[in-house]
């Protein structure tokens, strides 16, 4: 957690750093990106979820009978399309029993805005803890949208993924909705120009899926 944001949880595992440098390499190719990525969602993923819900029940062991800790089914994964796809498997294969809600979301190249082009939820998503995710985090603002459309539906708890944020992103983040924890895997340095993150990765869904 840092000290000047509190809702802000940066990873300094050493391995999460050293995958998300295998990820940042412009010789990195899409198949081992999509398996770098997936790698880095499950150890993020493994903090986001450390203050999930348990909920005792009885259980049998070979040897006696004993309380059992199980997770709550409440959780409601939320891809940013496209990227945020490549985060999804990692998850679910923390979390199986989750629902997955999708929202579809792109840049205008010339006003960097999001443009929305598809959204669905689960019907009960207000009752479960939302986690989104989206391998970038620039000017904060497909993230923005994406957790005002969440919170629309009534959704109240809230976290976001991301693996490389730019601070300009975490702060629009954070202003906006800042009953949101942000687990972010490396902040960079700013944004250029074109409001990409220096130093980055490019384009996560050009990379992701090779349409680059
Ligand atoms: C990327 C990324 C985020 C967004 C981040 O998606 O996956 O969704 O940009 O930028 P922001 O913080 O400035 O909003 P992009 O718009 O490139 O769409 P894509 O995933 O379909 O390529
Ligand atoms: N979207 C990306 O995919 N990369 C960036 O650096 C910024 C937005």
């Amino acid at each position: 957690m840092s000290d000047a944001n509190p809702r802000l949880h940066l990873m300094d595992h050493p391995l999460i750093l050293h995958k998300i440098s295998m990820l940042r390499k412009q010789e990195t190719n899409p198949r081992d990106f999509r398996a770098l990525l997936t790698e880095i969602t499950v150890l993020i993923g493994y903090e986001a979820t450390r203050d999930l819900e348990l909920m005792d029940a009885p259980i049998t062991t070979p040897m006696m009978p004993a309380t059992g800790h199980f997770l709550a089914k409440n959780v409601c994964l939320v891809p940013i399309l496209r990227a945020g796809l490549g985060m999804v498997d990692a998850m679910l294969t923390l979390l199986p029993a989750s629902r997955v809600g999708h929202i579809g979301l792109y840049r205008d190249p010339k006003t960097t805005l999001p443009v929305e082009y598809y959204c669905k939820f689960p019907p009960d998503v207000a009752e479960r803890v939302a986690i989104v995710l989206d391998p970038m985090l620039a000017t904060g603002g497909s993230a923005c949208t994406a957790l005002s459309f969440l919170k629309q539906r009534g959704v109240k708890r809230i976290k976001l993924v991301n693996v490389i944020g730019a601070p300009f992103g975490v702060e629009a983040v954070s202003n906006a909705h800042p009953d949101v924890d942000i687990y972010l895997g490396a902040l960079d340095e700013k944004l250029n120009d074109r409001f990409y993150i220096l130093p980055g990765l490019g384009d996560a869904g050009d990379r992701l899926f090779g349409t680059l």
